[in-house]
């Protein structure tokens, strides 16, 4: 048996008698490779865990005959979804059981089904007023929005704003949301998948506000929520019709996206004919 009190030890080493005295307590006496293992310049020379406090609690390293493998960090979980149809349905009847705006909004939170929360560094639910007579959804939120946790407020958003301004209204009087709740990771575009999975959530959304009057924002949220295969370019400026999950049926004006609008400054003034549309059957429903 070694004893560790006789061993020389080194005065820059504190801790390593205790550390001797703790494995020799343990049964551990024997050194059981040729060579010695400096366990301090091993622990220096890994890098520092990511969270220590997180880090579980480690059996005590057994003697080995080699030096001790790097053990890989210790995994990040993740939790995966897989996009299908029991994403689909347990999306359904969360949606369906939430009886308020702010019940979807915590039961969306909770929601684990669609793997584009964990990649969005913030769930963005709507902005505006819930009560207004007309509500607008656009596609899926950009880096701006994901940043702040709410829809439209970048470029794209401020243009938007503008539209509204030109009809009299603001964030005060209109309610703003995106058929996808979580920026898709660098902009892409929602797979099929994950719109299938959030739709439950937005029709409930629309179902609970009630809105007079449903703006579609682009070709998505068209294609989504008035369940329409044509172009944007087609469909705009003509009414169509939104039926909720429950049957209600709202007036839904497709119309392009701000984003395009951007892109495409020429077919603004078709913008501003859908916009005028809009204001003349806000004005005839009030
Ligand atoms: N584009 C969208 O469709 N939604 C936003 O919130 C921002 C940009």
């Amino acid at each position: 048996m070694v004893a560790p009190m006789d061993l020389p030890l080194e005065k820059d080493r504190p801790g390593l008698r205790e550390l001797l005295a703790f494995y020799a307590e343990a049964g551990v006496d024997e050194a059981l490779t040729d060579e010695p293992v400096d366990r301090f310049a091993v622990s220096e020379a890994q890098p520092a865990p990511l969270a220590r406090q997180a880090e579980p609690a480690r059996a005590m390293p057994a003697p080995s005959r080699s030096p001790e493998p790097r053990m890989p960090p210790p995994a990040v979980k993740t939790p995966v979804a897989v996009p299908d149809e029991g994403q689909v349905a347990l999306a359904r009847q969360r949606a369906a059981t939430a009886a308020t705006l702010d019940e979807l909004r915590g039961h969306l939170a909770e929601f684990d089904g669609c793997n584009l929360k964990f990649t969005a560094k913030n769930l963005v639910f709507a902005d505006g007023n819930p009560q207004a007579d007309i509500m607008l959804v656009g596609e899926a939120p950009g880096r701006d929005e994901d940043l702040e946790g709410l829809p439209f407020v970048g470029r794209s958003g401020q243009l938007l704003d503008r539209m509204l301004a030109a009809i009299g209204l603001d964030r005060q009087t209109a309610y703003i949301a995106n058929v996808i709740p979580w920026r898709p990771p660098g902009n892409r575009t929602p797979t099929p998948q994950e719109t299938e999975i959030c739709r439950p959530f937005i029709e409930r959304q629309i179902e609970l506000a009630n809105p007079k009057v449903l703006v579609t924002l682009g070709g998505p949220s068209a294609k989504t929520l008035l369940r329409v295969t044509e172009g944007v370019l087609r469909l705009r400026g003509t009414w169509k019709v939104h039926v909720t999950s429950s049957g209600m049926e709202i007036p839904a004006m497709p119309t392009l996206h701000p984003a395009y609008l951007l892109r495409n400054p020429a077919h603004k003034k078709l913008a501003w004919r859908d916009f005028l549309e809009i204001k003349a059957k806000l004005r005839s429903l009030s």
